[in-house]
């Protein structure tokens, strides 16, 4: 391919260095239990926004934040944003904090931004005070110019003063969080080392543990590598029992759920995110998707998204971005299927599954194309089979039964797939339920209204039954229809045979009754009537509604007549009559 750009050469980059781990046991884990979430939507997550949440949109995200089920909640950087000290203070002053949530606020090493962080949380009843500073080799050489021990210096003398400001208003439970900020950009014995010092100066209990949170604040390295700095630090941390791990990933490969969860075999405690996704750049790790990860696998996420429509009607009122619509669980489109095949195969487990769950509520979820359970997220199965021009009769047969109670046979699923099919490739859109309803009544109803059963009266005998029926034609007026069969049915068909003089053969009948349409309990339910003819060879599927049987088979049969363009023509005594 010639190069059109010059800038898009891949000689430019150079590959992250793997590391060189003989005790490697992560990859044998599996996560058996949900890590403690603590979500940044309001710090992180507000930080990237092309236009940062209002008070009312901080407040709602706060209180969605509070009903999922964080207990730790990062809610601002008040040292370096005057309506995020606000908001904290808004949270302590008006007591909206639950008693077992603890907000969390991030600061900088620097003395004046750590008094301003403590006096945002006066009065709090306890706290995470959130201490940061980035220790890469990037921004230690060329952002800083700052040597090694200047920058571990630097955490040092933070991780004192958040010492002192906590002994100075000890009404509050303090925890302490310590960053090395671009962990991943970081040689990791000097990580280690800067870790360590901090550790040092707060020396944690297991009874009053720090955190020690671990960037990955560009995402540069395949999940592995950062599993195995993780498994790494883990296994050299000093004060291990009195330190509780915790992760902190973005997406910048697209990876940060992944990175998370695997740092999670590596034995992180802790993870940091947002919820959908929110924040620098590509965004956080998303907190819906690696918690939904864990329910799918049978373990209590300790997090509630039972109301998804909620969560991303926030989300998207707060941050002003629209969630893809194939976002992992949340997306519009996740649980929803177009392809015929799909459909099919999506019907069939369901029907199991509703079967089995009568049976035993606990039956495992095993359903092709659906991982878990859409009603767990509040969707319907109304939303799943989605019709287009690559839907199929099941999907099509479905969604009417779904929205009007027509269980059209098998037969006739075939007959009518192609009528929606060629519906969907002239609009070349979706088709909606409704437009799917027109097109059955259409196709199989409509011809009622060219003729039309009026009355009939039936004389049952024991060797055959004799009908005569009454048909209102548009074109040649009242028509009289005599038959004799085994049946009423049979009987009107030869009497039809005889009025438009070709043969007719019933092929296939079926009838069931339709759902008392809402509100109208006390009327009389409808019956509906499908059949298939053969007309001189060709077939006609059609169907008729009424409150009675009898005529809904009856107009059935005539509308497939009509279908094919015969008329009944009136007999010669009605000829001279009129
Ligand atoms: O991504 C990052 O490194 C951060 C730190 C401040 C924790 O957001
Ligand atoms: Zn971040």
């Amino acid at each position: 391919m010639s190069n059109i750009n010059s800038s898009f050469n891949h000689k430019k980059y150079r590959a992250y260095p793997s590391i060189p781990k003989t005790d490697r046991r992560w990859p044998d884990q599996s996560i058996k239990a949900a890590p403690l979430w603590c979500s940044v939507d309001l710090r992180d997550g507000n930080q990237a926004l092309i236009e940062p949440m209002s008070p009312s949109q901080k407040l709602d995200m706060f209180k969605l934040l509070v009903d999922v089920g964080f207990k730790e909640i990062e809610v601002g950087f008040p040292a370096a944003s005057a309506p995020d000290f606000d908001f904290v203070r808004q949270l302590i002053e008006q007591d909206l904090i639950p008693d077992d949530v603890t907000i969390q606020v991030l600061t900088q090493a620097r003395e004046p931004l750590i008094a301003r962080s403590f006096a945002a949380l006066k009065g709090a009843k306890k706290a995470i005070v959130h201490l940061y500073n980035s220790t890469s080799t990037v921004q230690r050489e060329q952002v800083f110019k700052k040597s090694r021990d200047e920058i571990k210096t630097l955490a040092i003398q933070g991780a004192r003063w958040m010492q002192e400001f906590a002994a100075a208003q000890s009404e509050t439970k303090w925890s302490f969080q310590y960053s090395p900020e671009s962990f991943t950009g970081t040689e990791r014995e000097y990580a280690l080392e800067v870790c360590n010092a901090v550790i040092n100066v707060w020396q944690p209990t297991p009874d009053n543990k720090v955190i020690i949170n671990l960037p990955s604040t560009v995402e540069t390295s395949t999940p592995n590598v950062y599993a195995d700095q993780i498994e790494w630090i883990c296994d050299n941390i000093s004060h291990r029992q009195s330190v509780s791990i915790s992760l902190h990933t973005h997406n910048d490969r697209g990876c940060g759920v992944a990175a998370s969860e695997l740092g999670v075999l590596a034995g992180a405690d802790r993870i940091e995110g947002t919820l959908l996704g929110n924040g620098e750049r590509t965004g956080n790790m998303d907190i819906v998707t690696m918690a939904m990860n864990i329910y799918s696998q049978g373990i209590d996420p300790k997090l509630d998204f039972s109301d998804m429509d909620r969560i991303i009607a926030t989300i998207e009122r707060c941050t002003q971005l629209a969630v893809h619509p194939r976002h992992p669980y949340a997306g519009e489109l996740v649980f929803a299927a177009f392809s015929g095949s799909h459909q099919d195969a999506i019907n069939k487990c369901m029907a199991i599954d509703a079967a089995q769950r009568i049976e035993k509520p606990e039956t495992q979820w095993q359903v092709a194309y659906l991982p878990i359970d859409p009603r767990d997220l509040g969707r319907t199965y109304q939303q799943v089979i989605r019709i287009n021009s690559q839907s199929g009769k099941g999907g099509v047969a479905y969604i009417l039964e779904q929205d009007y109670g027509i269980q059209m046979p098998r037969w006739m699923q075939v007959d009518f797939s192609p009528h929606v099919q060629q519906h969907a490739e002239r609009s070349e859109s979706e088709v909606s339920a409704t437009i799917i309803h027109d097109i059955f009544s259409s196709t199989y109803l409509a011809a009622q209204k060219t003729a039309s059963i009026d009355n009939y009266q039936l004389n049952r005998q024991s060797n055959a039954d004799s009908l005569e029926a009454q048909i209102l034609d548009t074109n040649n007026g009242a028509v009289t229809i005599n038959g004799q069969g085994k049946g009423v049915l049979d009987a009107f068909v030869k009497g039809l045979s005889a009025s438009i003089g070709s043969d007719i053969v019933l092929i296939d009948y079926s009838e069931h009754a339709l759902p008392s349409k809402k509100g109208a309990e006390n009327e009389q339910a409808e019956a509906i009537a499908y059949v298939q003819l053969s007309v001189q060879g060709a077939r006609y599927c059609a169907a008729a509604k009424c409150h009675d049987i009898v005529t809904a088979s009856l107009q059935a049969v005539l509308n497939a007549v009509t279908r094919s363009g015969a008329t009944c023509q009136r007999s010669k005594a009605e000829l001279a009559a009129v």
